[in-house]
């Protein structure tokens, strides 16, 4: 028995040098002091042993199990304290080392051409207002003065949700909205995203974003329409620029213009940004019509108001001379980068 002991005892000492990692302790702890460790073993083999032995082999099973106990625990410090200093030495950050470069982003030509007119208007005492992409052909279309079979559908080339939702055609049905909620005077514009179902190509978007202005007030006028647009154009384009009124047609509007600015690469002599025109059209406007005054519950014969929409991606690509429409929606960065 003491033999084995001993034994037992110089296998555990050499094994115990050769154990580095945590789940090794653990076996080494379950082969010699576990239930049915080999230690255990002998201890519970004592009845078996003379009676003058039993003593002296007892307390020198009892001795090693203690041995092997403290030296278990020395062994389950030093392997923490390795784990440890490895984990410290992976983790380590070396704080002078060249950051990772960060790249800056810059705003799309549209956001900045939409920015600055809402500047421009706020700055003439305009408030922005919002309205549903996903609207009801009632805004979009009835409350303006297009009941269900007129014309002016036909051009507007509808995506219909059903028979009663749309996918706005214009952002004029933020005037419909507008005018329903709130008492005059008025003063928004409405930037946005409007829908309309046309093929892509150099010109035309399916997508597209338009910015509407709406003034309502007692005594407003022709004059103050073109007053207005005037002044928020020459911010917009220099002090240089002729406004040129077009008699049009809008349903909502009445009477109507179309309104062309004197070209601001040549000055109105002919190139190609205007197209050898001299003028480029940059929005459609009028005076509010009674009946759609009437139809958001303001009276026309207290108050009067005009509105204006202007194509910001129009704004855009004449701003820059950009030759092709798809170029703002392609997310290339060789050409976002420019603005
Ligand atoms: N909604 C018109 C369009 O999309 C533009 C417009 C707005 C005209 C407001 C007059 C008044 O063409």
């Amino acid at each position: 028995m003491k033999e084995l002991l001993n034994q037992i005892k110089s296998d555990a000492t050499s094994a115990l040098c050769s154990i580095d990692n945590m789940e090794q302790l653990e076996n080494f702890r379950v082969k010699y002091l576990g239930k049915k460790g080999e230690i255990t073993a002998v201890l519970k083999g004592l009845g078996s042993v003379s009676a003058e032995e039993r003593p002296v082999i007892g307390q020198l099973a009892n001795e090693i199990r203690f041995e092997l106990e403290n030296a278990i625990t020395q062994k389950r410090d030093e392997l923490k304290q390795t784990e440890m200093l490895k984990k410290l030495e992976n983790e380590k950050i070396d704080v002078t080392m060249p950051s990772k470069k960060s790249e800056m982003g810059n705003k799309h030509p549209l956001t900045i051409v939409q920015n600055r007119l809402e500047e421009i208007f706020m700055g003439m005492g305009f408030s922005i207002a919002d309205g549903p992409e996903v609207e009801l052909d009632y805004y979009n279309f009835e409350a303006l003065n297009i009941p269900k079979h007129h014309p002016a559908r036909d051009t507007q080339d509808t995506f219909y949700i059903s028979d009663d939702v749309v996918l706005r055609t214009q952002t004029s049905s933020v005037q419909a909205r507008v005018m329903e909620n709130t008492k005059p005077p008025i003063r928004v514009i409405a930037p946005g995203r409007v829908f309309r179902s046309d093929a892509v190509d150099a010109t035309h978007s399916p997508v597209f974003h338009q910015m509407e202005g709406l003034v309502v007030d007692k005594g407003i006028t022709m004059g103050d329409l073109k007053g207005t647009l005037e002044i928020a154009l020459k911010k917009l384009y220099g002090d240089d620029i002729k406004l040129r009124l077009r008699p049009h047609h809008f349903p909502f509007t009445e009477p109507s213009a179309e309104v062309d600015i004197s070209c601001f690469v040549c000055g109105g002599k002919g190139c190609s940004v205007c197209k050898k025109e001299g003028f480029i059209e940059i929005l459609g406007a009028g005076m509010v019509h009674p009946k759609v005054l009437k139809n958001c519950g303001i009276d026309p014969e207290i108050y009067s108001g005009f509105a204006f929409g202007i194509g910001l991606e129009r704004v855009v690509m004449r701003s820059y001379n950009i030759g092709d429409m798809r170029h703002l929606y392609e997310n290339d960065l060789r050409f976002l980068k420019q603005f």
